[in-house]
C-alpha cells in the first residue's frame, strides 16, 4: 500500500461522498469558530465579576462592562455581572451539544454513505476484478472498517474544534496572566509531546496488526461457517478455533495496549495540573501578603476555570489523535479501493453501448485464454454456434468448461481473439445487450432467503410478476407440483440459502428462475446434475420442446442428457474439438 498524507487520503475519501456532507463541515467550522468565541468571552468575564464580588471600587475601571452598560451600584453590578458571565457560560454548553450532535451525524452518516458506495461499486465491477478478490477483506471492509473511518472522522472533526477552542482558551489565559500561563502550558505541552514521541511507533506497529488481524478473523469466520458440516464429522472444531483464537487474542491484545496509550496520560496530567496548581499557591502565599493576595484571586479564579476546561481538552486532543493514527491504516486502505473502483467505474460510463443483434451465429475466432497470463487454459480456439441449436459441452474436470461458459457470456475476455456475434464484435460497447439476451442456470445456485415466488422471479419486483409465467416455468422445471404441495404454495418460504431443499429442488428452481427470463440463450453448467435420472429425462423432454429459436448450451457430465444435442464440443487440452456421442 502506498503511504500517502492524511490530507490527501481525506481528499480522496471526501471525492467519493455526496457534497451535501462538505457543505456540513463547512457549517460545523462556523459552529467551532462560535463555540471558540464563546469560550472566550466566558472565561474573560470570569476576572471582573470575581474582582467586582471580592472588591468595592472596581467598577468604574471595568472597561469591560462599564462602556457597554450603565451601573448605579455595585449590587446592580454583581447581579447584571453575574447573568451575563453565567448565560455565557450556558450558551456556551448549548454550542458544545450542538458541536457534537452534528459531529456524530457527519461521520456516521458518511460512514454509512461509504459502506453503500463499497457495496455498490463491488457489485457493479467486473466479473474478472472479482475473482481476483478475496471475499473476507471486502466484508471487513463493510462491516469493520467504514466504521473505524467514522470514528477516525469524529476524531478529525473533534482534533480540529479543540484545537481552535483550545487555543482561544490559552490565548485568553495568557492575556490574564502571562507568566503563569506561559510557564504552565510549557510544562504541560512539552508532557505530552515526550508521551506522544514515546508512544508514537507502538500505535502505528499495534494498527497495522490490528488491521491485518481484522481480516484474518473474518476469514476464519467464513472458512468455519463454509465447512461446519466437516468439522462437526472430522471433529476439527479445536483446529478451526484455534486458528480464529489466535487472531483475536492477537488483535485484542493491540487494541488493550491502544486503549492504555489513549486513556493514562489524562489522570497522570490531572495529578500534576492540581500538583502545579497547589505550587503555584504555595508560592503565592509565601510571596504575597493576604491583600495582594485578594488582588489576585481573580485570576486564580479564571486559571482554574480555565484549567478545568484545557485539560480534559488536552487529552481529548491526545485520544483523537491516537485514533486518527490507528485508523489511518483502514482509511488509506478503504480510499484505495474506493479510487479503483470508481476509475472502472468512470471508464464503464464513457461507453457508449451499442446493440448487438443475435440471428445466426455466435463464432469464436482464435480465441486464447488465460487466468494469470502464465497458464493457458484455451489455445486458439475456433468454433460456431448456430442460433436455435443445442449444444451439448464435456471434458474432465477442470479442462475449461465454466471458463469457456464466461468467455461466452462475456464475464471474461479473451486474452487474443475475438468473439463474434452474427457480424458483430463482443466488445466493451456491445457487452450489456449481449448479457441481457443469457441466462444462466449454474453449477451453484443461489437462492435469496425469500419465498419461491421471489426466488423464480429472482431480481424482480415480486408486484409485477406474471403468475402464469411463473407457474409455466416451474411446470417445464418439473418443480410446480412440490411448490404447491408446500404449505403457502408459492409464498412458502424457502429457507436461508435453500437449506430446507434438496440439491435437486435447489437447481430446479434454478431452472425455473432461467426460463421465466425468456432469455435467448439459456446456459446450463450441470445444472442437472443432482436430478436423479428420471427426473432430468423430464426436464430435458421439457428443454426439447420450448422455442425452436432458443439456443441452448447444455455442460453436463452424464452423457446421456446430452442424447438429444445438435452439437457436441469436447474441451481437451486446450482445444474445443467437435465430437459425436456413443
Ligand atoms: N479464478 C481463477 N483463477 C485462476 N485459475 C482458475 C480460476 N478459475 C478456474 N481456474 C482454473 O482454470 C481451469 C478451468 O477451470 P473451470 O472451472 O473452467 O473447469 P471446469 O471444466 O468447469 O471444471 P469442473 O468440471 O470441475 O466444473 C482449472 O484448471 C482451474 O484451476
Ligand atoms: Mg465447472
Amino acid at each position: 500500500m502506498n503511504q500517502k498524507t492524511l490530507t490527501t487520503s481525506l481528499k480522496e475519501l471526501f471525492s467519493h461522498i455526496r457534497s451535501r456532507r462538505k457543505i456540513q463541515l463547512i457549517f460545523l467550522s462556523l459552529l467551532m469558530i462560535a463555540s471558540g468565541s464563546l469560550e472566550i468571552l466566558s472565561i474573560a468575564s470570569i476576572v471582573p465579576f470575581v474582582r467586582l464580588v471580592t472588591e468595592l471600587n472596581f467598577i468604574k475601571e471595568t472597561y469591560f462592562v462599564s462602556r457597554f452598560i450603565e451601573i448605579k451600584d455595585k449590587q446592580e453590578a454583581v447581579i447584571i455581572l453575574g447573568l451575563i458571565f453565567s448565560s455565557l457560560y450556558l450558551l456556551n454548553s448549548l454550542v458544545r451539544v450542538f458541536l457534537i450532535y452534528c459531529t456524530a451525524w457527519i461521520s456516521k452518516m458518511t460512514t454509512a454513505e461509504l459502506s453503500i458506495n463499497i457495496y455498490k461499486s463491488i457489485l457493479y465491477s467486473s466479473y474478472s476484478n472479482h475473482i481476483l478478490k478475496n471475499s473476507n477483506s471486502i466484508i471487513s471492509d463493510i462491516t469493520t472498517r467504514v466504521y473505524q473511518i467514522g470514528a477516525m472522522l469524529s476524531s478529525i472533526i473533534n482534533f480540529a474544534s479543540f484545537t481552535f477552542i483550545f487555543i482561544c482558551i490559552i490565548a485568553v489565559l495568557i492575556s490574564i496572566d502571562p507568566k503563569v500561563m506561559t510557564i504552565s502550558m510549557l510544562f504541560f505541552s512539552l508532557l505530552y509531546l515526550l508521551i506522544v514521541l514515546l508512544s508514537k511507533k507502538k500505535i502505528s506497529l499495534s494498527s497495522r496488526i490490528i488491521n491485518q488481524e481484522q481480516n484474518n478473523i473474518v476469514k476464519s469466520l467464513q472458512n468455519g461457517l463454509g465447512a461446519i458440516r466437516d468439522i462437526i464429522l472430522d471433529k476439527t472444531q479445536e483446529y478451526y478455533i484455534r486458528v480464529f483464537e489466535k487472531s483475536s487474542f492477537q488483535k485484542s491484545r493491540k487494541e488493550a495496549i491502544l486503549e492504555v496509550i489513549q486513556n493514562s496520560p489524562r489522570y497522570i496530567l490531572e495529578g500534576m495540573g492540581i500538583f502545579f496548581f497547589v505550587l503555584l499557591l504555595i508560592y503565592w502565599s509565601q510571596t504575597k501578603t493576604s491583600d495582594q493576595f485578594l488582588l489576585i484571586f481573580p485570576t486564580l479564579a479564571a486559571l482554574a476555570v480555565g484549567a478545568q476546561r484545557i485539560l480534559p481538552m488536552m487529552n481529548s486532543l491526545y485520544s483523537n489523535f491516537i485514533i486518527i493514527k490507528q485508523y489511518y491504516y483502514q482509511l488509506n486502505e478503504v480510499v484505495d479501493k474506493l479510487n479503483k473502483y470508481s476509475e472502472f467505474i468512470k471508464e464503464k460510463y464513457n461507453i457508449t453501448e451499442k446493440n448487438i443483434s443475435f440471428k445466426n451465429l455466435i463464432t469464436f475466432k482464435d480465441v486464447s485464454f488465460s487466468y494469470d497470463n502464465k497458464v493457458k487454459i484455451f489455445e486458439n480456439i475456433n468454433l460456431k454456434i448456430k442460433k436455435g441449436s443445442k449444444v451439448g459441452i464435456i471434458g474432465k474436470t477442470g479442462e475449461g468448461k465454466s471458463t469457456f461458459l464466461d468467455l461466452l457470456m462475456g464475464l471474461l475476455e479473451p486474452s487474443d481473439g475475438k468473439i463474434i456475434i452474427d457480424d458483430m464484435e463482443l466488445t466493451k460497447e456491445t457487452l450489456n445487450d449481449w448479457q441481457a439476451k443469457i441466462s444462466h442456470v449454474p453449477q451453484n445456485i443461489f437462492l435469496s432467503d425469500g419465498s419461491f415466488l421471489e426466488n423464480i422471479a429472482f431480481g424482480k419486483d415480486v408486484k409485477n410478476v406474471d403468475y402464469k409465467e411463473i407457474i409455466s416455468a416451474a411446470k417445464k422445471s418439473q418443480i410446480h407440483d412440490f411448490i404447491d404441495g408446500s404449505t403457502d404454495g408459492y409464498n412458502s418460504n424457502v429457507g436461508e440459502r435453500g437449506t430446507k431443499l434438496s440439491g435437486g429442488q435447489i437447481q430446479r428452481i434454478g431452472l425455473a428462475r432461467a426460463l421465466y427470463k425468456k432469455s435467448k440463450i439459456i446456459i446450463f453448467d450441470e445444472a442437472t446434475n443432482s436430478l436423479d435420472n428420471e427426473t432430468e429425462k423430464l426436464v430435458m423432454n421439457e428443454l426439447n420442446n420450448l422455442d425452436k429459436e432458443l439456443t441452448l448450451i447444455i455442460v453436463a457430465h452424464r452423457l446421456n442428457t446430452l442424447k438429444d444435442c445438435d452439437l457436441i464440443l469436447k474441451i481437451d487440452d486446450k482445444k474445443i474439438v467437435q465430437s459425436e456421442i456413443i
